[in-house]
């Protein structure tokens, strides 16, 4: 896959050759390109912004070095449709970054990042690249981060991490939290290893029980009260046949009752067990 990055601030995209993503350019398995917005600008200042027509406070991205720099990063190696290029422009405004969407964009053979500083990039940038290619606008979560580089780092790792051959076990992300399907989209439960005892702490003999229906059984109980407590809208949006008989006891513990729609509500005073 390859992936390029166009931003005011290179040096912010640097965590790219560390860890799973720099093992994975070293590999060759991702080639990433960094480009410096201002080398497409052509005034004594570097100038990348100006003031919003219709008033309003900050600075927004100019037209210019935001067309001339796609320009030039999509003359090389252009192609039209399934193989070519999709934009991602990582903004607050845009749709929400989820695994789901990190799935499809792992399987673009290339995206270009547009992270924008100050309010954001001149719409027509947008909708000028939107009549040649995919246009993903992506929000990492309902916060204003100073600009998109980080949004960048947060969805490149979410992607790279899917490609094949890139984590050691091609097992290792299909009980991912969230993977599409997966545990009907419940949180992981806690994880344990050596050694047995710490600070006087054990760990939950299940685990040791060498039973693997019972240790399934544990996590996916594990997995029922993590996300009670820290995501119930997962449990209520969940399609209630992915529930067996013993998850419902389960749910029935923790405070959940099947709505007439079968889906599972709870009593907003149910107490944690
Ligand atoms: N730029 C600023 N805030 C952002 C967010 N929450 N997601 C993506 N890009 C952003």
């Amino acid at each position: 896959m390859r992936l390029d990055v166009v931003t005011i601030f290179p040096e912010y995209l640097d965590p790219l050759n560390v860890s799973l993503v720099g093992k994975a350019r070293a590999r060759g398995q991702l080639d990433v390109r960094v480009h410096d917005l201002r080398e497409w600008t052509y005034d004594r200042h570097n100038t990348v912004d100006d003031t919003p027509y219709g008033g309003g406070p900050g600075m927004v991205m100019k037209t210019g070095p935001w067309g001339d720099a796609l320009d030039d990063v999509l003359a090389d190696g252009y192609e039209n449709g399934s193989h070519g290029p999709a934009l991602v422009v990582p903004t607050p405004s845009g749709r929400p970054f989820t695994q789901e969407l990190a799935v499809e964009l792992s399987e673009r053979p290339w995206l270009v990042f547009t992270p924008a500083r100050y309010e954001g990039i001149d719409r027509r940038v947008i909708d000028e690249y939107a009549t040649r290619m995919p246009v993903y606008e992506v929000s990492i979560g309902d916060y204003v981060l100073a600009g998109g580089e980080a949004a960048v780092l947060v969805i490149t790792e979410a992607v790279a991490r899917l490609l094949p051959g890139v984590l050691g076990n091609a097992e290792s992300h299909r009980d991912d939290s969230f993977a599409p399907g997966a545990m009907a989209n419940l949180l992981e439960g806690p994880v344990y290893t050596k050694p047995p005892e710490w600070r006087g702490q054990g760990i939950p003999d299940v685990l040791l029980s060498g039973h693997h229906g019972k240790i399934a059984r544990w996590r996916r109980d594990e997995a029922l009260r993590r996300t009670t407590r820290n995501r119930p809208d997962l449990v209520e949006r969940c399609d209630p046949s992915a529930f067996d008989k013993k998850d419902r006891e389960m749910l029935s513990i923790l405070g959940w009752r099947p709505g007439p729609d079968g889906r599972f509500g709870r009593d907003p005073d149910a107490v944690e067990e």
